[in-house]
């Protein structure tokens, strides 16, 4: 599977698509991370989260992990243009399936319209792989789509997500034809869903999930729309 096609054209298609919508998901819960030390991003494409977490967070080391070369260089080339603390930001070109971080544990992990390129087979290893850089008290971001429950709403999601999906696996090659919530793998690895929020009539969610020091997580969650 590739990106790098997509690469020279995400930003504006993200623009024309879908305005700030996706935006507004990855940076929903950054007030809540001025204090982040060591901050791993999977999948970062070129979105602008890299740049909003730089600023949110003074002191944060990010390491970006993306399979696609392309990708990585613009989004390079984009922090580098507006102005970005390079000195705290390290891109890792890699298949988050297979690699290895040097500078685990992490305090926080981003997953943004990344997890949803998974069938749930690998979605399951990942997050299970992934879970164990963190440590209690790790805060996960995770946005996506998803498919409301019942309704227009629902009809309407289908639609969109038929659309996505056909667009992505034939300019990509993303092994995923469906959404797979990745709740019960995350609650699974013992993170908690301290909140979450549902925007655009129910196609996008924001999620803040916490690494908790029990076996029981997955409860507590507080839904906003
Ligand atoms: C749909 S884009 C989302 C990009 C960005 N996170 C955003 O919010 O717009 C998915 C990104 O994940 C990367 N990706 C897909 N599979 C990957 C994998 N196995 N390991 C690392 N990166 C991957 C792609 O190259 C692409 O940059």
């Amino acid at each position: 599977m590739s990106f790098d096609t997509l690469a020279p054209h995400y930003r504006w298609m993200e623009s024309v698509l879908a305005g700030p919508l996706l935006q507004q998901c990855r940076t929903r819960y950054l007030g809540h991370l001025a204090a982040a030390r060591n901050v791993l991003v999977l999948g970062p494409g070129r979105s602008r989260f890299a740049a909003a977490m730089l600023t949110a967070a003074p002191d944060a080391r990010l390491t970006l992990v993306d399979s696609s070369h392309e990708m990585l260089e613009h989004l390079g080339r984009d922090l580098r243009d507006g102005g970005a603390a390079m000195g705290r930001v390290t891109l890792v070109h890699a298949d988050a399936r297979e690699w290895t971080p040097s500078s685990a544990p992490f305090d926080t992990i981003a997953t943004h319209f990344f997890l949803d390129c998974f069938a749930p087979v690998d979605l399951a290893a990942l997050v299970a792989r992934v879970a164990q850089w963190s440590i209690p008290g790790t805060r996960w971001l995770v946005s996506d789509f998803r498919m409301p429950a019942a309704g227009w709403r629902r009809h309407r999601a289908l639609a969109i997500h038929a659309l996505m999906y056909a667009f992505f696996r034939a300019t990509t090659g993303i092994a995923a034809c469906a959404v797979t919530p990745p709740d019960a793998y995350l609650a699974r690895a013992r993170f908690r869903l301290v909140q979450r929020q549902l925007s655009n009539l129910g196609l996008l969610h924001a999620d803040l999930w916490v690494r908790s020091t029990t076996s029981s997580a997955g409860a507590g969650r507080g839904i906003v729309e």
